[in-house]
């Protein structure tokens, strides 16, 4: 396989190209921010960015990565997106048991990034794919609307 930029880190990893880049990402390189959840794209628990664009990495294979650089939940804060959305989810205390909410914030990121100040249908729109247990909807919605404000 290629190298894989991640986080504007280069990695060389020897994997099959139809390995989940879940699986790569968690297994291989031992970055484990990025959760695992349905496996089936249906959840958003493992939402990453290639190219800044929020994609579900369970079912995403490595082959396809291509040289789109890849951005996690380990590297999201050094951009001016993801560091406003991270300030905005410690200021209102936006998780509760926190398993959903790395791949919430990917996506909340890749929708500032692109929107800076999306409406309620805009918020519910991108974030329609990431389920939470807990229910932490209304502050999700909250914290990208106080970081849009930052
Ligand atoms: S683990 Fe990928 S969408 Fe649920
Ligand atoms: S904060 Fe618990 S699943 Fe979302």
């Amino acid at each position: 396989m290629p190298d894989f930029t991640i986080n504007g880190e280069k990695h060389r990893v020897d994997a099959p190209a139809d390995m989940p880049l879940l699986w790569m990402l968690r297994d291989i390189l031992g970055m484990t921010g990025t959760k695992f959840g349905c496996g089936i794209a249906q959840c958003g628990a493992c939402t990453v960015h290639l190219d800044g664009v929020a994609v579900r990495s369970c079912q995403l294979p490595i082959g396809l990565v291509g040289d789109r650089a890849i951005t996690t939940i380990e590297g999201v804060g050094a951009t001016p997106a993801g560091a406003k959305i991270q300030k905005a989810w410690i200021d209102l205390e936006v998780i509760q048991c926190g398993y959903c909410q790395p791949g919430q914030v990917m996506s909340a990121v890749a929708l500032l990034a692109g929107n800076p100040t999306p409406d309620d249908e805009a918020i519910d729109a991108a974030m329609a794919g990431n389920i939470c247990r807990c229910g932490t909807y209304v502050r999700i919605r909250e914290g990208i609307k106080h970081a849009a404000r930052s």
